[in-house]
């Protein structure tokens, strides 16, 4: 779908996500031809800077975070010209005035909020006041929105003084991510899975999130945070509702936040006994958790495992296991169906054999196993074994890795385009941490201290006691 013009103002343009995603991201479109000519982006914070300087800072983050095959000096001196700078001030009167000159009146507009929420109220009321966004404006919000339910109201309800809910793009950046999406073409596009996508023929579901870098300089952010809060909350809860939602009537926004927000809604409070989270130890290759958050009284978890339960018709008795952690094993992101066995073996009894299961990997080498059994071949008898049908998206499409979108590319343009699918909806957001609360609450009232893992395993040894318990065990982390 083509992108019409767009002036789109970075607040927060010099800082982080700017440079490593925002800006590398929309180059990436540019060089494929996929951005308007008339399209303007707008870089605004507090340094005091002009255009020439900003745009030679925006030049070396693509060097440093666009792979080099997407490299070229003309298309980088192209975008460059797209870019200007403005100094603003975000609680004062500082810059608005020239803002608003800068920002065209016949083109959309679209104002990425890259900055601590504690400003987004002040951004969103001068925008208003100075008569810089109009109906059509939109406005880009990261997360974290929020610590906690109230805190997630309060940033709503301040964006609903200026902004329409369908002004308003809260990103998750996994709903950005391919596979994330080719979730619903695989379930709403085939006829095959969806009859068996319930709790009569899933036996449960592990949605695992494993990184192997450290919190490292986020310390401090992350230790107010946690993996729950971090990873889980927003991360996690997307694609525990991708996979467990109804089908939406259309491919339609609302439609499919509808549905999302059923599932959060039919979640049950989960028991603390369901719970395990951890803290990494140091090892060769790096300091503690308790190190590195800078806080030695910190009850914080850099990994979380534990079991949720859906009270609807379609899932009762089919448990979500999640899981997610810094500092294992491998960085390896996974939906994993497991499916029942069949009612009746004609075979008599086999040793081993674990059954089906139809796995989503987001990442890396993106792409989509479902194990199957048959017979082992030669001349033994009917024996079984597994084998995996396995499916490569860059092998079966001829790309390589660095050819899928990043995640930040395509959602900047589902603003541009206004297309609000892939953005959470602020009772989804509410939902969720409405959800989130009482289980952190827990741990506080009772002083609930993380248990110690090593890097680079697979978790603390209480989160595989978590399925074993239940008679099942955590897939591999493995790249
Ligand atoms: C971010 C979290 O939202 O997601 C980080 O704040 C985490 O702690 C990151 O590392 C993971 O994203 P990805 O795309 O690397 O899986």
């Amino acid at each position: 779908i083509p992108v019409e013009d767009f002036d789109l103002v970075i607040f927060g343009g010099t800082g982080d996500l700017a440079r490593r995603k925002i800006l590398p991201g929309l180059y990436r479109r540019y060089r494929s031809g996929q951005m308007p000519e008339g399209a303007r982006i707008i870089g605004a914070a507090r340094q005091d800077q002009d255009s020439a300087v900003y745009r030679k800072l925006i030049g070396a983050a693509i060097k440093e975070f666009v792979p080099e095959k997407y490299r070229d000096s003309k298309s980088i001196a192209g975008f460059l010209e797209l870019i200007s700078y403005i100094v603003i001030d975000a609680q004062g009167a500082g810059g608005w005035s020239d803002l608003k000159k800068l920002t065209r009146k016949d083109v959309v507009k679209a104002f990425y909020f890259s900055v601590a929420p504690s400003l987004f109220g002040d951004l969103a009321e001068r925008l208003h006041t100075y008569k810089i966004a109009d109906s059509q404006s939109r406005i880009v919000v990261e997360k974290p929105f929020g610590r906690d339910l109230a805190s997630a109201k309060a940033l709503n309800a301040v964006l609903a003084e200026h902004f329409d809910e369908s002004q308003i793009y809260r990103i998750d950046h996994y709903l950005g991510k391919e596979t994330v999406q080719n979730l619903m073409a695989v379930r709403f596009g085939n006829i095959l899975f969806e009859p068996l996508w319930n709790s009569q023929y899933v036996d449960h579901i592990q949605i695992t999130a494993a990184e192997t870098v450290a919190v490292g300089s986020r310390g401090a952010y992350y230790d107010k945070s946690g993996a729950m809060r971090d990873m889980v909350q927003n991360h996690l809860m997307q694609l525990l509702c991708l996979i467990a939602m109804e089908p939406p009537n259309e491919f339609e926004p609302d439609a499919v936040r509808d549905e999302k927000l059923k599932v959060i809604r039919a979640l049950d409070p989960v028991n603390s006994s369901d719970i395990v989270r951890g803290r990494y130890e140091a090892n060769k290759d790096g300091p503690s958790y308790l190190e590195e958050s800078g806080n030695p009284d910190s009850s914080t978890e850099s990994f979380i495992a534990m079991k949720v339960n859906i009270s609807n018709w379609r899932w009762k008795g089919t448990p979500i296991y999640l899981r997610t952690g810094k500092r294992l094993r491998a960085r390896t992101s996974e939906i994993a169906v497991v499916f029942k066995d069949p009612p009746h073996s004609i075979f008599g009894k086999q040793e081993g054999r674990r059954g089906n299961v139809l796995a989503i990997r987001l990442q890396p080498n993106e792409g989509m196993t479902l194990r199957v059994t048959i017979k082992e071949p030669g001349p033994g008898g009917m024996r079984l074994m597994e084998v995996p049908l396995d499916m490569s998206f860059a092998d079966a499409l001829g790309a390589d890795a660095e050819d899928t979108p990043d995640a930040y590319e395509r959602l900047i343009m589902d603003v541009i385009r206004g297309n609000q699918t892939l953005f959470m909806r602020g009772d989804e957001v509410e939902a969720a941490w409405a959800w989130t609360d009482p289980i952190i609450n827990e741990w506080q009232e009772r002083g609930d201290m993380p248990k110690s893992y090593d890097s680079g395993s697979s978790g603390p040894e209480d989160a595989l006691m978590l399925l074993h318990k239940d008679g099942r065990r955590w897939r591999e982390i493995k790249e």
